[in-house]
């Protein structure tokens, strides 16, 4: 099929731009999506031709991520964070407000072209919800006025420039601030500390800090980076996981936007020790506001001399470049994140080779969270002792809690590590809490008999997100929409986790309609371990958390929904378990 000459133009002037590299095949995507609200077939042949690789390839990242469409959006594209959270605070009620002032259905375009209204997963929002994205763009505190002058502004095809700014304001919402936050800390500190030091010492230095990766699974991050330097190769890489895809979480968001000299220093601090020449941030397409701002920040430090070539004159080079995400949570996940940013889909690697070994073309990459790499460089600025003088044994320094749900002060909590939940939920303002959910869906989801416990490695670890909900809440209704989430984010590649998250979704929603039964419960448990033990990666393996925990921690409100359990009185729950778990048993053994 012939181009179109102004397609033609459009896709020479994005694969120019990106030196048609097929490394920036979704760089390259994303620009095509955002010019014609959808990625046309002549595209995708042109870039696989122009980029020599394979169609099906190119087919297989559109079809792979959110944010990119084979058949066209509205031109205004609409989509409605689906987090918990913001359902609590009526995103859906406002998102119906807005089809029926449109006219149009969820999820498909309007007969004009003009707009589509939709779901998307957690925005990043939790703090100033209901939030939305409009056309990539992060849209906070809505309410029914701001959605009836919303349909207004679409109908009269009101450039998106000329709405109301302060619909685009991301507040920081920091309530809480310990010695992390409040530390400044003077741009190129941390790198003439490293220097002054040597780079071993400075390894040495960050080991004593017994700083721990806060991006999920707490691993030492002096042993990371040591790995990548003794790593054989010459070539080394470090990467930044800026995905912050778990629902409740916007402590990176935050950092992002107050520390990203503080972020960008701690890469090249990592690059410096070593050996790396070249970083990337990868921010996950929700954030895509904040990329003038971060770009800005980077150009700034290079004509400071604290990036590009001969960084603070001490001899060595290091630049970083932003590669933004297109809606996918698997690909916070350290090896998925690293295909994305080669262009691919977001598939999660066999590990090991772990990234410090094997990882951004498939040369030794040091791959850390936003936090850390600022907490690293402010350890190299300030010393070990700074940090490893609060928290607790095996977990240094500070936690930051993005905090959401059913309390008057959300926002952003910092403390040492070991704070109790209670603590934390009278600093923020909580009363009557029936449940917390830490750690985000796939963390864990504990009641009041638990809030003693300790935020901390050695006892309740986190990311960030501490979601509360309050005796108002149906549990149920909170764990499907985790359940849903899981579903929807599983990128399908394994079949445990493909069919185990279909099954629980498919169970909790049964729980919630009233239509389950003491079997349900069982089978509940059974597809949770499988699909625990059998999954691919990360995703899979935590998924069945939050049904798994609601039903050891809440069962009554889940046997309270059985069928037979209202109103039955030959309705005997125990011997129905009983029962079930002989059949369930009976059919593991055959092989069921
Ligand atoms: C499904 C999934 C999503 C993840 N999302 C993130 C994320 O958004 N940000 C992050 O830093 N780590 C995330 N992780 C953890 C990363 O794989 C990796 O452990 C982390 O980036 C390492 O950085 P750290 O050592 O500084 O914690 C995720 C892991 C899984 C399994
Ligand atoms: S566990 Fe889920 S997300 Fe991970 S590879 Fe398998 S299908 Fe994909």
């Amino acid at each position: 099929m012939p181009l179109s000459s102004s397609l033609d133009r459009v896709l020479a002037r994005i694969s120019a731009r990106y030196q048609d590299d097929p490394y920036q095949l979704l760089q390259m995507l994303r620009a095509v999506q955002a010019s014609y609200s959808h990625v046309p077939q002549a595209a995708m042949q042109f870039l696989a031709r122009h980029l020599g690789v394979p169609l099906s390839q190119v087919q297989g990242v559109v079809e792979f991520y959110a944010f990119l469409h084979e058949t066209p959006r509205g031109r205004y594209d609409i989509r409605f964070s689906d987090n918990i959270t913001d359902q609590m605070l009526g995103a859906r009620t406002l998102m119906q407000r807005l089809c029926e002032r449109l006219g149009v259905s969820a999820g498909v375009p309007r007969g004009d072209g003009a707009v589509t209204v939709d779901l998307t997963s957690c925005t990043g929002m939790s703090d100033q919800g209901p939030a939305a994205l409009v056309n990539g763009l992060a849209v906070t505190r809505l309410d029914a006025a701001r959605i009836d002058e919303m349909a207004d502004l679409v109908d009269a095809g009101i450039a998106l420039e000329a709405w109301p700014r302060d619909w685009f304001a991301v507040r920081d919402n920091i309530r809480h601030p310990g010695p992390m936050l409040e530390l400044a800390m003077a741009p190129g500190a941390a790198l003439k500390a490293a220097v002054a030091r040597g780079a071993a010492s400075t390894l040495t230095e960050l080991a004593h800090s017994g700083l721990r990766g806060r991006g999920g699974a707490g691993y030492l991050t002096a042993h990371k980076w040591r790995f990548c330097l003794e790593a054989p190769g010459v070539q080394r890489f470090v990467v930044c996981n800026a995905d912050e895809g778990e629902p409740g979480t916007f402590k990176d968001r935050v950092l992002l936007t107050r520390f990203a000299d503080e972020l960008f220093e701690g890469m090249a601090l990592a690059g410096f020790v070593v050996g790396a020449r070249q970083g990337f941030l990868y921010l996950r397409g929700e954030y895509e506001y904040m990329l003038p701002h971060l770009e800005s920040v980077l150009e700034r430090r290079r004509e400071e001399g604290l990036l590009g070539s001969n960084v603070i004159g001490a001899g060595f080079d290091f630049d970083i470049a932003i590669h933004l995400g297109a809606g996918a949570y698997i690909c916070g996940e350290e090896s998925a994140l690293i295909e994305s940013l080669e262009g691919k889909r977001g598939q999660a690697r066999v590990r090991p080779p772990f990234p410090s070994v094997r990882g951004y073309a498939d040369k030794p990459t040091v791959v850390n969270n936003v936090q850390t790499f600022i907490q690293a460089a402010q350890i190299s600025a300030m010393g070990a002792p700074w940090f490893s003088s609060l928290g607790t044994e095996k977990s240094r320094g500070t936690v930051l809690l993005s905090i959401s749900g059913d309390v008057p002060r959300r926002g952003i909590f910092e403390y040492p590590f070991g704070v109790t939940i209670s603590e934390v939920l009278a600093d923020c303002g909580a009363t009557a809490v029936q449940a917390i959910q830490i750690g985000g869906p796939s963390g864990h989801l504990i009641g009041a008999s638990e809030f003693g416990r300790r935020i901390a490695f050695e006892d309740m670890p986190t990311t960030g997100s501490l979601m509360v909900f309050d005796w108002s809440r149906d549990v149920i209704a909170v764990v499907q929409n985790f359940a849903r989430f899981f579903q929807h984010e599983s990128c399908g590649f394994c079949t445990p986790c493909r069919v185990g998250t279909t099954v629980l979704r498919q169970l909790v929603d049964k729980v919630a309609d009233g239509h389950a039964s003491a079997a349900d419960l069982v089978e509940i448990e059974g597809a949770g371990r499988v699909t625990r033990a059998l999954s691919h990666c990360g995703l899979g393996q935590t998924a069945p958390n939050p049904v798994l925990d609601a039903l050891t921690r809440f069962r009554p409100a889940f046997e309270a929904r059985l069928t037979g359990a209202n109103g039955d009185p030959g309705f005997d729950l125990d011997a129905e378990l009983s029962e079930a778990r002989q059949m369930r048993g009976k059919e593991t053994q055959h092989g069921g």
